[in-house]
C-alpha cells in the first residue's frame, strides 16, 4: 500500500509557520485569525527620541523635514512608528548624531515599566545589554542622573554596545563583560533596578534584521529557558529589597517566558511579586495561565505577552517583578582591578577650572554647573578628558570595566578639541562658538565634504565650531580655517 504523503515536514516549513503551529493552541480561534491577519500587514519601522538631546516635540519637525507620517507608540511617549517616509529613518543626520534610536516598538516596553520616580540617582544593572537599545532607554529615563552598568557576556558584542552608548551621549554608564549569572553572588542586594532582556529563541513571529527567525528544537528552547532562569535568579539576588527587575524576551514560547517566571517563584516563593500590568497598558495583553501541560501561578498572568496583533508589533514578553523580601545568596568576591590600571587620573581642580573657563569663553558652556548638578567628575587618560559618574568611582572603582562615561575632548597643540560625542550631546548648552551654513551647502556638508568659498569666523583660525543650519539645528563640528570650513564629521556619521 502506498503511504500517504504527509504535509510538508516541519523541518522544511519556514520558521514562522512552524512557530505558528505551536502557538495556535494558545489562542482562541478568533484571536488566532486576528494574529494571522496581522502577520499579513507590514511591520512599520519605529524610533525612540533621545530626550537627552531633543525635546519631545522634535518629532513634529522631523516629520515635516522628511515627509514622515507618524503614530505614537501607545506605551512609550518618546516612541514613534513611521508609517510613510520620503526619507528612510536610517538615512538622516539626526539619526547619525544620536537624536533618535531605531528600535522595534515592542522593545520600548520593558524600560517603560520601571518606576523611577522614587530614586533620583538610581543604580541600575542592564544584565544582557548589547547592542544597547534598552540601555539608551534606561539612561534616557533617568535623565542620565543615575549609574547604569551595561553588561554583556559576549566580547564580540561589546563594540556595538560602546558605539551605541557613545552615539547616544550617555555619561552615566559603564560597560562590563561578564556572565550575568555571576552578579547575584558578586553584588547581592545592590541594585535599585535591573533589566534582564534575556537571550532567547527569537520566536517573535516577525523576522527583522535584528531579530531573524529560525526554527528551534525543543532542546534548544529548554536550554535557553534554563539559562534564562539562572540569569533571572542572579538578577533577583543582585536586586535590593524593594527594588524592581524587568524580565523581557522577544520570543513567544511559554517555556522562556511564563515558565521562567514560574521557576523564579518556586525558587524564592516569599520574595517575588509579579506586578499586574493590566492597568498600565492601554490594551489587555495578559500572560498565559497555562500552556499545554504547563500551568502557571495566577500572579504570572499580570505580566504582558505582546502577541503581534495586539499593538502591531513583533511578538514580545515583559514582566515587572518586585523583590519583597531579601533572599539568600552565596556571596563571592567580584573580579578586581586596581583603578590605576585604567590609566584614568582625576583632573586636578586647577586644570578642571581652566578647562571650564576655556569652554565658557569659547562656547558659553557652563561645565562646572553641569558637573555639579549631575555629580560627574572629570578624569584624564593621556591627553583625553572624560566625564564619568562619581558613583562609579565610589562604589565600583575596582570593577574591571571596558569603558565608562563620555569623552569631553582632548588637549592638542592647537588647543582643546571638544569631542564629537560631547558636542552632539551638549550643543544646546552652547550659545556661542556656532557657525551657520547656508541651506544649499548642507547636502555637501552631510556627505562629509569641506566647505570652500565660505566666510568662516575669522576670530580664531583653527577653532572648532559647532556647525548649524540657518534654523540653528546642529550639524556636527567643523574647524574654521582661513580658506575653508574643515568637516569633522566622523565617517560613521556622514550620509
Ligand atoms: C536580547 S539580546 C539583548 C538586547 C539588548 N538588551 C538591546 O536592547 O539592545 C541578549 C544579549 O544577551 C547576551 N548574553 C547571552 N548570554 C549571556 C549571559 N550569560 N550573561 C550576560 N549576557 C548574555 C547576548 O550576548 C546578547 O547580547
Amino acid at each position: 500500500m502506498k503511504r500517504k504523503r504527509s504535509a510538508v515536514s516541519p523541518a522544511r516549513l519556514p520558521a514562522r509557520e512552524v512557530a505558528l503551529e505551536q502557538f495556535r493552541l494558545l489562542l482562541d480561534p478568533a484571536e488566532f485569525s486576528r494574529l494571522l491577519a496581522e502577520l499579513e500587514r507590514p511591520l512599520y519601522p519605529s524610533l525612540r527620541l533621545n530626550l537627552l538631546k531633543v525635546a519631545p516635540g522634535a518629532m513634529a519637525d522631523l516629520s515635516k523635514k522628511y515627509g514622515w507620517q507618524v503614530e505614537n507608540v501607545p506605551f512609550c511617549a518618546a516612541g514613534w512608528w513611521v508609517k510613510e517616509a520620503r526619507q528612510p529613518i536610517s538615512q538622516t543626520i539626526e539619526h547619525r548624531l544620536g537624536q533618535y534610536y531605531i528600535q522595534d516598538a515592542a522593545s520600548m516596553l520593558p524600560v517603560e515599566l520601571f518606576d523611577l520616580y522614587d530614586s533620583p540617582f538610581p543604580l541600575i544593572l542592564d544584565m544582557a545589554a548589547s547592542p544597547g537599545g534598552k540601555t539608551t532607554h534606561l539612561v534616557d529615563r533617568t535623565g542620565d542622573c543615575g549609574l547604569v552598568i551595561a553588561n554583556d557576556s559576549s566580547k564580540s558584542r561589546i563594540t556595538a554596545l560602546r558605539l551605541v552608548l557613545k552615539t547616544w551621549g550617555a555619561v552615566g554608564a559603564a560597560i562590563t563583560c561578564f556572565p550575568g549569572e555571576r552578579f547575584g553572588d558578586w553584588f547581592p542586594e545592590t541594585f535599585d533596578r535591573i533589566l534582564l532582556d534575556a537571550p532567547c529563541s527569537m520566536q517573535g513571529l516577525r523576522s527583522t534584521e535584528n531579530h531573524p527567525m529560525r526554527p528551534i528544537t525543543g532542546r534548544e528552547r529548554d536550554s535557553l529557558a534554563d539559562r534564562q532562569s539562572r540569569l533571572l535568579a542572579s538578577a533577583f539576588r543582585a536586586l535590593k529589597t524593594g527594588g524592581q527587575v524587568v524580565y523581557s524576551t522577544c520570543t513567544l514560547t511559554p517555556e522562556e517566558n511564563e515558565g521562567v517566571l514560574e521557576s523564579l517563584l518556586q525558587h524564592y516563593p516569599n520574595s517575588v511579586q509579579v506586578v499586574d500590568l493590566s492597568h498600565r497598558l492601554p490594551l489587555p495583553s495578559p500572560a498565559l495561565r497555562a500552556a499545554g501541560e504547563l500551568t502557571f501561578s495566577p500572579q504570572i498572568g499580570g505580566a504582558a505577552r505582546l502577541w503581534p496583533h495586539i499593538y502591531g508589533t513583533a511578538g514580545f514578553f515583559a514582566a515587572l517583578l518586585v523583590k519583597t523580601a531579601p533572599v539568600e545568596s552565596v556571596s563571592s568576591s567580584p573580579p578586581f582591578r586596581a583603578w590605576r590600571a585604567s590609566g584614568l587620573v582625576e583632573l586636578p581642580r586647577s586644570e578642571r577650572d581652566s578647562l571650564a573657563r576655556l569652554l565658557l569663553d569659547g562656547y558659553g558652556f557652563d561645565l562646572i554647573t553641569l558637573l555639579e548638578s549631575f555629580d560627574w567628575l572629570l578624569y584624564r587618560r593621556a591627553e583625553v578628558v572624560y566625564a564619568l559618574p562619581h558613583r562609579l568611582v565610589v562604589d565600583f572603582s575596582s570593577l574591571p570595566f571596558v569603558s565608562v562615561g563620555l569623552q569631553v575632548g582632548e588637549y592638542s597643540p592647537s588647543g582643546f578639541i571638544l569631542s564629537h560625542e560631547w558636542a552632539a550631546r551638549f550643543e544646546k548648552n552652547c550659545p556661542a562658538g556656532r557657525f551657520s551654513i547656508p541651506t544649499e551647502r548642507i547636502e555637501a556638508w552631510q556627505r562629509g565634504e569641506d566647505l570652500h568659498d565660505i566666510q568662516t569666523p575669522a576670530t580664531q583660525p583653527g577653532k572648532i565650531v559647532l556647525v548649524q543650519d540657518e534654523m540653528g539645528n546642529y550639524l556636527g563640528r567643523g574647524r574654521a580655517l582661513s580658506d575653508r570650513l574643515k568637516n569633522l564629521l566622523p565617517a560613521r556619521v556622514v550620509l
